[in-house]
Parts: structure tokens; sequence; C-alpha cells
């Protein structure tokens, strides 16, 4: 018998410089330098340069990356007809991927290596991204899209596209904060993802396409809507007790807890926390924050010494929230972080390729009769 990793847990699937955890110190570095000093000190743009490029931009640099980003917002009225004609109702992670993957059929990319060509991609990834979100978020409510507009900085730019307010400088700080957060993590379910996509050879738009696809998922970035879900459904202090420990005696998962690397807890949600508290100063004592830190306290004296503790996901949702955001945008909100630790494996895969092409242990059966149809039984499980 062959050694089996059910998930790979623990399997290093590939040899990279863009990010590191230490889950037992609750240690994420970005190209070496620790998030908190980034959350302190840098933009969400000045660190996607960061991670895509591995050192932090000169200020010429940054300049002329912030330029070509921000000339590059706006997206062909095709995308935006294509944006109209998906279902309302459908979710805005599904929209995005499909735009995404449509992207690539009006900037076709054939040469992947070509480092020109890499720099356009990324800059028109990082920048259309927020755009598309921001357009399906309102054409799906029967309002027009609204322009980007080049004079405002990345997140002040989303937040008036989704609003038409010019947005509080203190939130754009505070969502700028979280676009860091969530912009890299090492090898994660959507990043391996993408890096298979891309070990093919396909081009960016297919590989982000294929990320945003299972960033979506409830088990990953999905989980920062479900917890807004959850606490709604909790809705008052008195409930905690009950309604988690009927969780975990059904085994059911906790969304917004737990994490395959972190075993205290996740740094990030640390500097949410205090955004979320921030954000939270004179509400009432049933507020969601309130109701999470309640959550968060359970749920230490249940399953803490398991190492199940707050991960990225249990906090941000609620700043979303409180800044007026609905919550299924969350999750593309991620994406429009993540597209940038994504494209920085994307391009140290095409620079060191090897083809994803793993192996299986199979436990079928051998040497089956074929029937023919006539003789067939109907099957029994
Ligand atoms: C993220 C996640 C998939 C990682 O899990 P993993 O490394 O595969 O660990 P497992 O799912 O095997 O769980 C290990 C144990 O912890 C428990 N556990 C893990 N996360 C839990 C949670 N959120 N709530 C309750 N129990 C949890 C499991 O039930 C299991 O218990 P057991 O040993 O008694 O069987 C998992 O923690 C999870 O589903 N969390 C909720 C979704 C979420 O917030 N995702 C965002 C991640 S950033």
């Amino acid at each position: 018998m062959r050694d089996f990793f059910p998930g790979l847990a623990g399997v290093p699937a590939a040899k990279s410089s863009v990010s590191f955890v230490d889950g037992a110190e609750g240690i994420l570095e970005y190209r070496g330098i620790r998030i908190e000093d980034l959350a302190e000190h840098s933009s969400f743009l000045e660190t996607a340069f960061l991670l895509l490029f591995n050192h932090l931009p000169t200020k010429l640099e940054l300049e002329h990356f912030n330029r070509d980003i921000s000339q590059r917002r706006r997206i062909k009225y095709r995308i935006i007809d294509l944006l109209k004609s998906l279902p309302e109702q459908g979710h805005p992670m599904d929209a995005l991927q499909a735009a995404v993957a449509a992207l690539g059929m009006f900037y076709p990319t054939h040469e992947v290596l070509d480092e020109a060509t890499r720099y356009l991609t990324a800059v028109r990834l990082i920048a259309k991204l927020p755009t598309i979100v921001a357009a399906f978020a309102r054409l799906r409510r029967g309002d027009e899209a609204i322009q980007p507009r080049d004079d405002l900085s990345y997140s002040e730019n989303f937040l008036y596209m989704l609003t038409e307010q010019i947005p509080d400088p203190s939130l754009v700080k505070i969502f700028d904060v979280c676009l860091i957060l969530h912009a890299e993590h090492t090898m994660n379910a959507s990043t391996f993802s993408g890096m298979v996509t891309a070990s093919t050879l396909a081009d960016p738009y297919t590989v982000i396409s294929s990320a945003i696809g299972t960033l979506k998922g409830p088990l990953h970035g999905g989980a920062n809507e479900a917890v807004i879900h959850m606490l709604e459904e909790i809705n008052s202090l008195g409930q905690i007790p009950a309604y988690l420990d009927h969780k975990l005696a059904n085994k059911e998962k906790v969304m917004g807890f737990g994490h395959r690397i972190y075993k205290v807890k996740d740094p990030r949600a640390l500097v949410m926390q205090g955004f979320a508290q921030q954000l939270d100063a004179h509400r009432d004592t049933q507020s969601l924050f309130t109701l999470a830190r309640a959550v968060e306290a359970h749920m230490e004296s249940r399953v803490g010494t398991k190492g199940i503790r707050p991960n990225v996901d249990f906090y941000s949702g609620i700043i979303y929230h409180r800044m007026g955001i609905e919550t299924d945008l969350f999750t593309p909100i991620f994406a429009m972080a993540r597209v940038t630790g994504w494209l920085a494996h994307c391009f140290e895969q095409y620079q060191e390729n090897h083809l994803f092409r793993p192996d299986q242990i199979y436990e079928g059966p051998h040497h089956r009769p074929y029937e023919p149809l006539e003789t067939r039984e109907p099957h029994s499980q």
C-alpha cells in the first residue's frame, strides 16, 4: 500500500518564495515581511507589487504601478453586456469567474513567459476585478454600472463604484488593510487550483478563473459569508451555547473557525478583530461583533485545546457588513485581493514548470464482463 495523504495535507506541492506561514507561532510573511508591518505601513497596491516583483517598490515604481492600474480599470461594454445577461439571483462569484474567463478572450495571451505580457496581464487583472464585482452588484439591482474614476485610490474607487459616494477615508483605510490581509496565503486550495491550471501553460485569465471557482466554496473563501449567516441565525447572546454545542455534538463545522495550518488564532483575524471592534463602537449589546466575541469565547472553552480558533474569515465579514456591503460580495472582495497572490504563484509556476499530474490509488474492480443491454439487471447499491 502506497502512502496516501487525504487532501494532500502536509505534502509540499511546490517550492515558493512568495509567502511563509508558521501555524504554531501564528506568523505570516509576504516575501519575508510580517503582515502586521504591511497592515500598518503599506497599501494594497504596494503589497501587490511586493508579491509580484519580490521587493518593495521605489517611489517611482509605485507611481507607475498605481498609474498603470488606474488607467486599466475600465471594462469593455461587452463584458458589461455579459454581466447583464446573467441571472440577477446568481452568485457574484460565478459572475466574476465567467467575466474573468471572458477577459482572456479580449486579451489573448500566448507568450506566458514574456515579461512585458505578464506585467500587463497582472495589471489588467488587478485593475479590472473590482470593476467587474461592482458592476455586477449594481446591474443585478437594475442600476447602471458606475464608471471607475482614475483620480481615486484603488480601495476608494471600488467603494465609490459600489455606492456612487466618495467613501469616508477611515473606512477606505480599513478596507485597504483587509485587502492586504487577504492578498496571499501560501499553498491553499485556490492557489493550488490556479497552479495546476498554470502548469498546463494556460494563460493567466484561465488560471485566475480556476482559482476563483475554488475560492467560492464554504470551506475556503465562502466561509466569510457563512459566518454572517450563522451570527444572524444565532441572533442573541443567550442562544450561543445551545447553537454551538448542537453543532459540535453533530460534528458540524462552525464557520470562521479552524485552519489546516494555524493552531493558534490566525494573525489576520487578530488585526481584523481590532477593526471590527473600532467599527462597532457605540453599537447595541447584541451587535454582530458582540455576538462574534461571545461565540469565540464559547468555542475557546469547548474546542480551544484542539487548536480550533478564529481564522481570517471570522471577523472580515463583520467589517464588510458594518460597511454596508452585501454579504454575497464578501468572497468576490476576497478574490480581488487574492488575485495578487494567485498571480505571484502562477508566475513562479511558469518559471519552473512541471505539469501537475498526481497519482491515484485505484480501488475499483478489474476484468468486469461487458453485459449486453438486453440482459442487464437493475443496479442495486
Ligand atoms: C478550514 C478547515 C477545512 C480545515 O480543516 P482540516 O485541517 O481539514 O481539519 P478537519 O476538517 O480534518 O478537522 C479536524 C478536527 O477539528 C474539527 N474542526 C475543524 N474545524 C472545525 C470547525 N470550524 N468547527 C468545528 N470543528 C472543527 C473537526 O471536526 C475534526 O474533529 P475530529 O478530530 O474530532 O474529527 C476546517 O477547519 C473548516 O471546515 N472550517 C470551517 C470553514 C472555514 O472557516 N473555512 C475558512 C478557512 S480559512
